[in-house]
């Protein structure tokens, strides 16, 4: 079966970092460009992380830089999880990688006008990016296959009670998405939280070796401190990795199909992906919502790309 072309929008971010890991070496995947966001971080340390995660794996894919604020709300960053640097932990030797030229927004719309509509896209940051990129050419939108994303939740938040970090960080850009008829894949907390990155798997993915395993045991270390500070979890679910892991295999993927809809309104659940699983409002559904995975078989398919880069 062709390879699922991709374009990867992320704010990194430790779970970005593997996420960009499966992503650049799983032969079901062809990663077109990876388009960063501010987010975790300002956008001059997001920016800078993937530069460097690029860099310290040989990753040759074109790396862009997007948006720096989001479109109406004052920023917010996730130091509490991701440190100063946006990706604490790892140290990286001096970066030579740079970004390309061109605006990670001018990326998207180009590359979605001049495909055949095969190209999914993949935002695990906030979405700042890509709801940019369909106001400022709506054309893109019949050219999208879909978007997998990872945000939001139907249960609890983990920024607020109700929202989660990526949608609360840009709730305005997430309901340009949810409202623009994309075929939507969400991959929210209730779904990411059964990847916990516990200490023992940190040793069996650091026991492969080679730079992956070793930059994969660096990043996931650090998160086992803040997950437990924050959370009192016991490792840092890998959240934006379920994306990829999803298009290699949707099979190993239980999704229900429902409406929702993006609460913009200023109050306690500003940023709330508001998840219709009983259906009472009657609404058309426009959104796979991950329910369950196979945790074996993702752990097993992160140290199938770890060994690749051996
Ligand atoms: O809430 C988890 C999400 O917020 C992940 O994408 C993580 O990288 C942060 O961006
Ligand atoms: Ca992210």
């Amino acid at each position: 079966m062709a390879a699922r072309k991709i374009i990867l929008d992320c704010d990194p971010g430790h779970d970005d970092a593997i996420a960009i890991m499966l992503a650049a070496k799983h032969p079901a995947i062809d990663l077109l460009g990876i388009t960063i966001v501010a987010g975790n971080q300002t956008l001059d340390k997001t920016l800078v992380n993937g530069l460097n995660v690029c860099q310290a794996l040989d990753i040759n894919t074109p790396v862009y830089a997007g948006m720096p604020q989001p479109i109406m709300r004052k920023q917010i960053v996730a130091d509490n999880i991701h440190g100063e640097t946006g990706l604490d932990g790892p140290i990286f030797p001096p970066l030579k990688r740079e970004a390309e030229k061109t605006h990670a927004i001018n990326f998207i719309i180009d590359t979605l006008l001049n495909s055949e509509g095969d190209i999914t896209l993949v935002p695990v940051g906030p979405l700042s990016n890509i709801a940019v990129a369909m106001r400022m050419q709506p054309k893109i939108i019949p050219k999208i296959r879909e978007i997998v994303l990872m945000g939001g939740a139907y249960g609890t938040g983990n920024f607020t009670p109700s929202a989660e970090f990526n949608i609360f960080a840009d709730p305005e850009a997430a309901k340009v998405v949810f409202t623009s008829g994309v075929p939507l894949v969400m991959m929210g907390l209730d779904l990411t939280h059964q990847t916990v990155c516990t200490q023992d798997i940190i040793k069996r993915m650091e026991n492969v070796g080679g730079p992956a395993g070793k930059l994969f045991s660096d990043i996931m270390n650090f998160t086992l401190k803040t997950q437990f500070d924050n959370y009192g979890l016991a490792g840092g679910p890998v959240h934006d990795a379920t994306c990829i892991a999803y298009l290699i295999n949707p099979d190993a993927f239980k999704v229900q199909d429902m409406y929702v809809e993006i609460d913009v309104n200023n109050g306690p659940c500003y940023g709330r992906t508001v998840c219709d699983e009983l259906g009472v409002l009657g609404q058309p559904t426009n959104t796979k919502v991950g329910i369950t995975l196979n945790t074996t078989w993702f752990w097993d398919v992160v140290e199938e790309c770890i060994k690749k880069y051996c």
